[in-house]
């Protein structure tokens, strides 16, 4: 089974291929497909983001394509910056804005927090599958650790002590918002496969 992951971020794209491809599903980046474009996220869940990406790249492919949208939910920050993750403190380097979201927690008696990821697929019939991931921790009290990306360095899964940016790729897709996403959607995919349905 191959489908089209309409992402550019290539930390994405990484993780997702390794948490697919035992389970027998390969995924082919959208530019790989000849689509450099980046879809407009104009949606207001990350579910409606993850559908106008997957429905961009499905209609400039005709192919089944996949798409996630994810973030992280501070409750410091009211749930934010959640579906504007990407785009929050834009301008500045990650670990500048991770640093200042650790002063502005640091201010505050609650440290929870939680990346949520969620997965869509669309296929030209119109069909479509969804899933969605969630993992719960905390803002850490130091940046630390140099494997995964974007805000893993200040975020403490849940009965961890050191941050997601200190677990191998393979361990963080194991406990993984984007590892739960997927694999909830993979077992859907073959649901799909074997009864032409989708399974919501
Ligand atoms: P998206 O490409 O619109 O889904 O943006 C997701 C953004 O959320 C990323 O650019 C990161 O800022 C943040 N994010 C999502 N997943 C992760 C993760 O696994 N680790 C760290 N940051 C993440």
């Amino acid at each position: 089974m191959r489908l089209i992951f309409a992402t550019n971020n290539k930390d994405k794209l990484r993780e997702v291929r390794e948490i697919l491809s035992p389970l027998g599903i390969e995924v082919t980046s959208q530019s790989e497909a000849g689509c450099s474009f980046e879809a407009e996220e104009t949606g207001s869940t990350f579910t409606e983001n993850a559908r106008i990406k997957a429905r961009a790249a499905m209609e400039a492919t005709g192919l089944p394509a996949v798409a996630d949208d994810s973030g992280i939910e501070i409750n410091a920050l009211d749930g934010g910056p959640g579906i504007y993750s990407s785009r929050y403190g834009s301008g500045r380097t990650y670990r500048e804005t991770c640093l200042e979201l650790i002063d502005i927690v640091d201010t505050c008696q609650d440290r929870g927090a939680r990346f949520r990821c969620a997965v869509v697929c669309v296929f030209p019939d119109g069909r479509e599958i969804t899933a969605e991931g969630v993992i719960e921790g905390e803002i850490g009290h130091v940046y630390e650790g140099e494997h995964g990306f974007g805000y893993d360095p200040i975020f403490v899964p849940e009965g961890f002590e050191h941050t997601m940016a200190c677990l191998e790729d393979d361990e963080k897709n194991a406990i993984s918002h984007r590892g739960r996403a997927f694999r909830n959607f993979a077992e859907k995919l073959h649901i799909f496969m074997e009864n032409g349905e989708t399974k919501e």
